[in-house]
């Protein structure tokens, strides 16, 4: 099972970007940690990071064909690309959006969720750890079927 992660704008600069808020760990190693997870699930877990909207878009038509599962963190797109949003509902793989921050205890500008009624799942506020969720979802949601 081939599954890909899609991280949006800024998280490339996890580890650098407001550590406060996002944490101390950088993107290439909490990847390591999530390649290292899929793989005891039996997954191959590949990795993209895009800044930009329409680059992001182009990653998820790229990836249709090519993968079982998407995780995708579109980062503050999320709050506001319908662009985005038709991208994923287009697909007829599952797709789980996840948030390292718990969104709705930002601004008021973060609880606006554009792209997370496209995906299958959602989850936010947990960290890397939330990452890990979304690829243990997607993994039993490919092999048992959505409906199951
Ligand atoms: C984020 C939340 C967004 O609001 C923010 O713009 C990000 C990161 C998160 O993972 O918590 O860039 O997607």
């Amino acid at each position: 099972m081939r599954l890909v992660i899609i991280n949006g704008p800024n998280l490339n600069w996890l580890g650098r970007r407001q550590p406060d808020i996002y944490g101390s760990e950088g993107l290439d190693s909490i990847n390591a940690r999530l390649q290292e997870f899929a793989q005891s699930l039996g997954a191959e877990l590949v990795c993209h990071q895009a800044n930009g909207e329409g680059q992001i878009i182009d990653l998820l038509q790229d990836q249709a064909d090519k993968c079982q599962g998407i995780v995708l963190n579109p980062g503050a797109y999320g709050h506001y690309s319908l662009a985005i949003a038709d991208a994923v509902a287009a697909l007829s793989i599952p797709v789980v959006e996840v948030h390292l921050t718990n969104v709705f205890a930002r601004e008021q500008i973060r609880h606006s969720q554009v792209t997370a009624a496209s995906c299958d799942g959602y989850i936010c506020g947990l960290g890397w750890r939330g990452y890990i969720l979304a690829i243990q979802a997607l993994e039993t949601l490919v092999k048992e079927g959505k409906n199951a």
